[in-house]
């Protein structure tokens, strides 16, 4: 059969292609903005179908219908990273959080989570009967690939990327045909906090550099201070519409990049309509699955390599808590080690986690010991960077006493005499 007879005789309704997910199957959701939002409303709309149907989901952008509390008998999320939508079914004990590195998701489809049923969002197929995965190839493709049901969304408006992000249509069981915009990421506010923070990291980073960034207003602020550096390159599990301004002004070039040079490396994408524009059909953009992107190893071939990362709580030791506040997880690893551990081993690389000091002014994120039950997302031993609005802490290579003082000085002032007391009792000196 050709592969337009092929996409004609598997496009089917919503409703049609919901009805192939069994009891007790095991869902993976394509992943953040690729979230194929028409599907996973048509199947919460279809749960009276299903019983003890696990959810697998990372960044979920929408609404996460399954996760209500009146869903409890036909779903269950299992969260690789909680978000704003799926937190409160983790916290209250009707989802599960699965502790991991971004990195080694796509194995686990092949290990502890076989894959019943991919839910995907792609663009339509082209000439060769392929379609892209578009803003999330990450563990989507693999789910796909290792799935023994594939359910695709075709939206029209999803970019079309290139790199290692498509499928022929024969590897995809169900299509359902309906366009809507693609989930966009609203940009953040960035604040005179923000700013300081930004110029701080800016500080860290040289010309040709290359950079993985984070989520959130951070990072973004960052690019807004590095206007006057050159030669910059992505290889970022993600980026947004920051790095389309700095690209537009020929900022960012990817030139000196030692690993594809020329390209913006990804593995996902966030962010408005801009940065989808950017990104369709264009040559110089290489997504790939996140296996490939997060590997640290892969990472490391980037000379020069800097990550930029957030966190919840720093301790005095350095140790780094990014994910939950306390027992309440609200996030996950996600990246943060990968690239971590990747700039660790490029050649003059660096990695940064940079904060505001205080949370909304009233608690310092600087810390004599986590809060209990925080996970330590970045140890101490991977810790390099930490900044503030009010300095720069280097750790790598530091005694815990070093480090602690370092930690201080880029405290809120507010916060600097509980935080020497705590100096003064552990290590017994004043200095
Ligand atoms: N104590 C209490 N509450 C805290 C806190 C602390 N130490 N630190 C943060 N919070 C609260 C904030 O006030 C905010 O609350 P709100 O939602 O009620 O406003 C919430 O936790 C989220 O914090 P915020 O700083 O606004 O989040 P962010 O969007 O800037 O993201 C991280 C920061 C750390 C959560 C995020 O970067 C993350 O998940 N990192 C781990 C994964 C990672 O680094 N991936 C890298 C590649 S994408």
């Amino acid at each position: 059969m050709d592969w337009k007879s092929y996409y004609e005789a598997h496009t089917e309704t919503a409703a049609a292609a919901v009805n192939r997910i069994r009891s007790g199957d095991r869902v993976v959701v394509g992943h953040a903005c690729g979230e194929p939002s028409y599907l996973l409303e048509a199947m919460v709309d279809n749960a009276a179908a299903y019983e003890n149907v696990e959810i697998v989901h990372m960044v979920a952008m929408g609404r996460a219908g399954y996760c209500a509390p009146e869903m409890a008998p036909h779903f269950r999320h299992n969260a690789l990273f909680v978000g704003g939508t799926t937190r409160a079914a983790v916290a209250e004990g009707r989802g599960d959080f699965t502790p991991c590195f971004f990195s080694e998701v796509p194995a686990f489809f092949h290990t502890t989570l076989p894959v019943d049923v991919a839910l995907v969002q792609v663009t339509p197929p082209d000439e060769q009967g392929k379609c892209s995965l578009g803003v999330s190839v990450d563990y989507t493709l693999p789910a796909l690939k290792a799935a023994r049901t594939v359910i695709a969304q075709v939206n029209a408006r999803m970019p079309r990327t290139g790199g290692d992000s498509l499928v022929d249509v024969s590897e995809i069981d169900s299509f359902v045909l309906h366009e809507e915009p693609i989930i966009q990421l609203a940009p953040p506010k960035i604040g005179p906090v923000e700013e300081a923070i930004g110029r701080n990291v800016a500080s860290l980073v040289r010309d040709g550099d290359t950079l993985q960034l984070g989520i959130g207003a951070i990072p973004d602020a960052v690019l807004l201070f590095l206007k006057d550096k050159k030669d910059l390159g992505i290889h970022s599990e993600m980026f947004s519409d920051g790095v389309v301004e700095l690209a537009q002004a020929g900022v960012i070039t990817n030139a000196r990049k030692s690993l594809h040079p020329g390209k913006y490396v990804a593995t996902f994408l966030m962010g408005s309509q801009r940065l989808y524009d950017f990104v369709d059909n264009n040559p110089d953009v290489y997504m790939a699955p996140v296996d490939y992107v997060n590997d640290p190893f892969v990472i490391a071939q980037n000379d020069q390599m800097v990550s930029i990362n957030s966190c919840v709580q720093v301790d005095l030791m350095g140790q780094i808590a990014s994910e939950s506040i306390g027992y309440l997880q609200i996030s996950g690893t996600g990246g943060q080690v990968d690239f971590i551990r990747g700039a660790a081993r490029s050649r003059d690389g660096r990695s940064i986690i940079a904060m505001p000091s205080t949370v909304k002014g009233k608690t310092s994120k600087i810390v004599p010991l986590l809060d209990e039950g925080a996970a330590v997302t970045t140890s101490r031993n991977d810790a390099d960077y930490v900044v503030t609005e009010y300095g720069v802490a280097a750790l790598k290579g530091r005694t815990l006493r070093q480090r602690a003082r370092a930690l201080i000085d880029i405290a809120h002032p507010d916060f600097r005499p509980m935080l020497e007391e705590a100096y003064r009792a552990r290590f017994h000196c004043d200095d």
